[in-house]
């Protein structure tokens, strides 16, 4: 069976092309709403509390209703891991705002990783995004439905045949990727755009720095200015499916050596599960 052929709608599990959401869900009609992307390995969704606790919290911050508690919707990422037989791979949890009226909506689906062996091998090449991210808005901490900038710098990357755009800020820093966060190292100190940069706060960046600490690494939550780069000896990017990704390069400028470094080894290591 292939993955992504049964979804949990709202509790039920049904064939995907059964699903539907009503037309009035401010979902659908203003973007309103969240989701999460779970990794999945070994046939078991990872670090489902964290996914949960940060969807719960931007729920209540963004005052949408979960219509299920937190225990319950990880018995359904569960059960929908096991009925697309997923041995890995990406698991997509949605809540949707619902009607005026209406429910607010829980769709859980499932799909294989997009990424490749070689890309961890070699490295990715990234880009920076024409777009600039707003570190003033209230959306850019959340993981909300209204993700079209972020396909629209994805669409841009692609077109100049790079894997991840790097969005700046509008005071011209260093923010996040499109879907995932960005790491320089430096010597051995390790560096991050801080959560003023705007961005997502990815519980894959909170992880890396973490295994920073618990290693020993220096880390430094700073603005970062993108000339930075061309003194980085190594790049890599982070988020829930990928784990770090080394970056080979940036815009066309190989980082350091243009392979992945021996830092980014050590946390890519420390990350494995
Ligand atoms: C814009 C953006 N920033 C950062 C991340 C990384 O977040 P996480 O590590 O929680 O997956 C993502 C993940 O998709 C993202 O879309």
């Amino acid at each position: 069976m292939e993955i992504g052929t049964i979804v949990c709608l709202n509790g039920e599990f049904i064939p995907v092309r059964q699903a539907a959401i009503p037309v009035t869900d401010r979902g659908v009609l203003y973007g309103m709403g969240l989701f999460e992307t779970i990794r999945v390995s070994g046939g078991s969704p990872r670090l489902l509390d964290l996914h949960l606790s940060r969807l719960f919290a931007s729920a209540g911050e963004l005052k949408l209703e979960v219509p299920f508690g937190k225990e319950e919707i990880a018995g359904l990422i569960r059960r929908t891991a096991a009925e697309n037989r997923m041995e890995r791979g990406g698991i997509r949890l949605t809540l949707t705002a619902g009607g005026e009226s209406g429910r607010p909506s829980i769709l859980i689906t499932a799909r294989n990783s997009p990424y490749r062996l070689d890309q961890y091998r070699a490295g990715i090449r990234a880009g920076f995004s024409a777009i600039k991210r707003n570190q003033s808005s209230p959306l850019v901490r959340h993981k909300t439905l209204s993700y079209y900038e972020n396909v629209l710098a994805r669409r841009e990357a692609g077109a100049a045949g790079w894997d991840e755009a790097i969005f700046l800020n509008t005071s011209g820093n260093l923010a996040e990727g499109s879907v995932s966060n960005i790491f320089l190292v430096f010597g051995e100190k390790v560096v991050t755009p801080d959560l003023q940069s705007g961005l997502l706060p990815g519980i894959t960046r909170r992880r890396a720095i973490d295994a920073c600490a618990a290693i020993g690494l220096p880390l430094e939550e700073r603005t970062v200015r993108p000339e930075e780069l061309s003194q980085a000896g190594e790049c890599f990017v982070t988020n829930s499916l990928m784990g770090v990704m080394p970056v080979a390069s940036i815009g066309g400028m190989v980082v350091g050596s243009g392979r992945p470094g021996g830092i980014t080894r050590i946390i890519m290591a420390a990350l494995e599960d």
